[in-house]
């Protein structure tokens, strides 16, 4: 591929993946069939003047300035979500020059094989890669799906890097690729019952904090086992307050049947407890608002899953929206069509509220007009909107968002 047997695209690809390699002290190379990309350009909206799509992907996911076409990306690959929802744009206020701009690169994806699943959910919308399989993931919510949850193996990828890889199928053999890096560093004694959503974000939000890039093994005392959406508020808040990829919860996660196995017969580097002390905490730090008028609730972060969106659906049955707030809900669109056929999409937007696909707030920074206090349910959400949007956050259920946004009127507080 470097020589440039197979075309112009694979051997630039292959020129960025050998750097990226020894960057990461990478021997080799390893096989990948499996990649979730990057393929929005949505933080970039300024510096994207060209107009022709190869141009576009040149210059931001093969770094160059020379026009290189690509003929079919091989590999399977999935799409993180991108700038805009394609047929709900205007709910948005979104430029058309944006929508435009989506419009060109869903085309470029049609004709190269990029399956555009536009989700920071792929593997609710059927990326399930197995036990072992070697992945190339963006998003960092759904890096620990990946390795933690699933037992697949995945870095964290950047646009820059999952482009390249998709194009030869080629990943360099390093980070979470390897048995060692995936041992458990920290062990943290969980003291208190987790049986929500809510309490998933707050434990994983805490853990996140205290570990940083760790790996952190969950000995849960109270025994439970956390469904889909939990899990995805534990790996979406853990990354944001640190930046962890990799967990293991004892007795429930493919590698750790053990403490002994999960830690690899190592003694671990730190022991942190989360009790009741350190929960309110955390639950402190997520809430930067102090006035009770909310003008956006924002929830579907991660993208909702189909539990999420039945169970939304059920608290707004029969209620009104508040006329001085908007509700937005994100879910993948495959999600949505579920949603549709259930009748759970005609009672959301009966109430008043959206539900949008494709994207989200914090990474298009399309906030509604004059947005100053948002209302979240996820931990995510609220450590990322204060800095990206300029807003204030109140943190809380699903149940004190959805009384929110009927109310106008933020009143939750932690039980
Ligand atoms: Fe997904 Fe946006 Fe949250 S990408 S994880 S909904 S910040």
């Amino acid at each position: 591929m470097l020589d440039g047997k197979w075309g112009r695209a694979k051997q630039r690809a292959m020129e960025i993946l050998v750097q990226y390699g020894e960057a990461l002290g990478a021997e080799r190379f390893i096989d990948t069939n499996n990649v979730h990309l990057f393929i929005g350009f949505h933080p970039y909206p300024e510096m994207v003047t060209p107009q022709d799509a190869d141009e576009l992907v040149s210059k931001f996911l093969l770094d160059t300035d020379e026009k290189i076409i690509v003929d079919y990306i091989q590999t399977f690959n999935t799409t993180h979500i991108w700038a805009i929802d394609l047929e709900r744009w205007r709910v948005m206020d979104a430029p058309k020059e944006l929508h435009d701009l989506m419009e060109m690169i869903r085309q470029y994806c049609i004709r190269t094989g990029i399956s555009l699943t536009a989700t920071c959910t792929p593997y609710q919308v059927g990326n399930l890669p197995l036990r072992g399989e070697p992945c190339a993931w963006t998003e960092s919510s759904a890096v620990p799906f990946c390795n933690a949850v699933l037992g697949a193996r995945t870095n964290t990828e950047g646009a820059h890097s999952a482009f390249p890889i998709a194009l030869t199928g080629k990943v360099p053999l390093s980070g979470f690729h390897l048995d060692e890096n995936r041992l458990g560093t920290h062990l943290i004694h969980v003291e208190l019952a987790l049986d929500t959503v809510f309490e998933w974000n707050l434990l994983g939000y805490f853990v996140g904090e205290g570990a940083q890039l760790s790996v952190p093994v969950y000995d849960l005392k109270v025994r439970g086992v956390p469904n889909l959406s939990m899990l995805k508020a534990l790996n979406a808040a853990g990354a944001s307050s640190g930046g962890i990829q990799m967990y293991h919860i004892l007795g429930l996660t493919p590698e750790a049947p053990s403490l002994k196995v999960a830690l690899g017969g190592k003694k671990p580097r730190a022991v942190l407890r989360y009790g009741k002390r350190e929960r309110r905490k955390t639950y402190q730090n997520l809430n930067s608002a102090d006035n009770e008028e909310v003008d956006l609730i924002n929830i579907g972060c991660p993208h909702y899953s189909l539990e999420q969106l039945r169970k939304v659906a059920r608290l707004l049955q029969g209620k009104k929206v508040h006329e001085n707030v908007a509700l937005w809900i994100w879910t993948a669109h495959q999600i949505k069509d579920l949603a549709d056929r259930n009748g759970y999409t005609e009672i959301i937007t009966r109430a008043g509220g959206h539900l949008l696909t494709d994207t989200c707030p914090l990474n298009t920074n399309l906030f509604p007009k004059g947005t100053r206090i948002v209302a979240t349910d996820a931990a995510k959400h609220a450590h990322y909107a204060p800095a990206i949007g300029g807003v204030k956050v109140w943190f809380g259920t699903t149940e004190e968002c959805i009384d929110c946004a009927a109310t106008g009127r933020w009143r939750g507080e932690l039980q």
